[in-house]
């Protein structure tokens, strides 16, 4: 009879594990309130822009497969869009997000409902705003479990812990903006890095708020690192605890272990950690990698992975024990930056495109604006100028009328030209002593066509003008592999033969190794207008960015969707 009832049990269960992989697919609704919110930070409290009053914003979790709709809705005093970074939008750009490219940004009391669904991508990519410098608060994480009953390529720890950093100053962040674009200087340096909102120990006012990480004792977790900061790359490490590396930007990778990772804004970087030191308290700590010639913020931000069994002070000065300090590489070490890029491996063998069909060479870099009145108020930069970004020399403007995509789609002239060139417009020794001469890049709203499954190869290569710098470049709409990097200019006769075509990493966003270059590949399979740009957003505002418009191909399943009618409006 017993054994009867358990197999009955046993059979509802399995019943139910049916049900659930029938209905698999599931449907995420959830409302995005933007609103002003008091957060007190370092000693003072600002009203920061939230998602639904919560800093950081909404963690959501879904699985491969899923859909969401999820309606923001506008009640700050600011225009608003959100950004679904790393989901690829398959044929659906309009759910993508950046204002002005693919969409007008929603206006305060509006709202716009972002339905798009989950298709073939697994892992940790997160969600921001994408106007202005709102995303200095307006951000969280965005995590995709496998299929049900689908396997992971590693063995996945029970527990999962998202870290976001982040970058937080201590004044209003969008008049932080504002003051740099009348100056033309560059933007004041953020005041603290977070760890999930919080400066932790190091920073006044800001021990009780320290984020705390209970672990058990021989316990595995993974993280989820997310580098939400606005305007630096970051090293990340655990006090005496190796990390093994499984996944960067929703992409597995062949599994190694590390005392520490570099980050550049935009990425994420999964990691599993083994609590297999002694009982006790470890800090978690990030701080600035500085590959750059320019002012930074170089303070460092803390939480503490705490063993529940760490024992604690007895008699006077009772209480906890001090955590261990991480020991964290200096802030200008490229080479274990480089280091540990360089480590990282598709998990088996990739899909590469295997020949080319669009060879381009962009250079990217800073660069400087020459004012007629050097003494103007408005040109603060460098010997009287405004700073200045680009791409082949292109500055990008966001247009203000229309957004590009839907400019494309209705076929409306005057929004943009679709001459962004293939190639530098003049070839230099990028990343020499370049003359003043070539300083000064053009302006415009210029975005670059490609074919319908065009195999796209693209050389990044960082400039020297101003300063040598790692670019973290992200792409929207696409995940590609990066195949090959280097120092000093990319040599198209000898460089080639070194890359990688069998087990590259997949990503979203790759930074430039500072007066180097770097290569990626994707099929243009994605039609649409993609974003392609600098994370970080003060030189994304300079102009460091283009588009990407990618013809459809064939029939329905190979075009833009019809754009949703609740389309904002410019
Ligand atoms: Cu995460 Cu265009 O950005």
């Amino acid at each position: 009879m017993e054994s009867l009832r358990r197999l009955s049990f046993v059979s509802f269960i399995a019943l139910l594990a049916y049900f659930a992989f029938l209905a698999s697919a599931e449907h995420h609704v959830q409302q995005f309130v933007i609103q002003p919110r008091p957060v007190k930070r370092l000693c003072r409290t600002h009203q920061s822009i939230t998602v639904n009053g919560q800093f950081p914003g909404p963690t959501l979790i879904v699985r491969n497969g899923d859909s969401l709709a999820i309606t923001v809705i506008n009640r700050a005093r600011y225009n608003i869009s959100i950004h679904w970074h790393g989901i690829r939008q398959l044929r659906n750009p309009w759910a993508d997000g950046p204002e002005y490219i693919t969409q007008c940004p929603i206006r305060p009391g509006q709202s716009y409902t972002y339905r798009f669904k989950i298709e073939d991508q697994e892992g940790t990519l997160w969600w921001h705003a994408h106007s202005r410098w709102l995303r200095a608060t307006v951000y969280g994480a965005l995590i995709i479990y496998p299929r049900l009953g689908s396997p992971y390529p590693f063995s996945m720890p029970k527990r999962d812990i998202p870290i976001l950093l982040g970058e937080w100053w201590d004044r209003n962040p969008m008049d932080v903006l504002r003051q740099a674009q009348f100056t033309g200087a560059a933007a004041n340096v953020s005041d603290a890095y977070t760890i999930n909102g919080q400066p932790g120990d190091l920073y006044r006012c800001s021990r009780a708020g320290t984020i705390r990480f209970p672990i058990f004792p021989g316990e595995t977790v993974q993280l989820r690192v997310i580098n939400a900061a606005m305007n630096q790359e970051l090293f990340f490490s655990v006090a005496n605890h190796q990390f093994t590396v499984v996944e960067t930007d929703s992409a597995y990778t062949k599994p190694f272990t590390t005392s520490v990772i570099m980050i550049g804004p935009g990425q994420t970087t999964n990691v599993l950690l083994t609590a297999n030191q002694r009982p006790g308290r470890y800090y978690m700590a990030a701080r600035a990698y500085n590959s750059a010639n320019a002012p930074f913020d170089n303070t460092t931000t803390t939480a503490i992975l705490q063993y529940v069994n760490a024992p604690t002070r007895r008699g006077r000065g009772r209480g906890q024990i001090a955590p261990v300090f991480p020991v964290l590489p200096g802030f200008n070490d490229t080479a274990t930056a480089t280091a540990f890029t360089n480590r990282l491996r598709y998990w088996k063998r990739a899909p590469v495109p295997q020949q080319v069909d669009e060879n381009l060479f962009f250079t990217v870099g800073l660069g400087l604006i020459n004012c007629s009145n050097p003494n103007s108020p408005r040109c603060q930069g460098p010997n009287g100028t405004r700073f200045a970004a680009s791409m082949n020399n292109m500055s990008f403007v966001l247009p203000r009328s229309n957004s590009v995509m839907q400019a494309y789609y209705q076929g409306m002239p005057g929004i943009f030209t679709t001459d962004f060139p293939p190639v530098p417009p003049v070839q230099f020794d990028y990343t020499g002593n370049v003359s003043r001469g070539l300083w000064q890049p053009i302006k415009g709203t210029k975005a670059y066509k490609l074919k319908y499954k065009a195999n796209v190869q693209i050389v990044l290569q960082d400039t020297s003008i101003v300063t040598p710098e790692n670019h973290p470049m992200h792409l929207h709409g696409y995940q590609f592999y990066v195949i090959g990097s280097g120092f000093g200019n990319f040599n198209p006769r000898t460089d080639p033969a070194r890359f990688n075509l069998f087990d590259p990493p997949e990503r979203n966003t790759i930074g430039t190794p500072p007066g180097g270059w770097v290569a990626i590949r994707f099929v243009a399979d994605n039609p649409g207008a993609w974003f392609m740009h600098c994370h970080i957003d003060s030189h994304l505002g300079w102009g460091l960015a283009m588009v990407f418009l990618v013809e459809n191909g064939r029939g329905q399943l190979q075009s833009v969707q019809a754009p949703p009618l609740d389309l904002p409006r410019c």
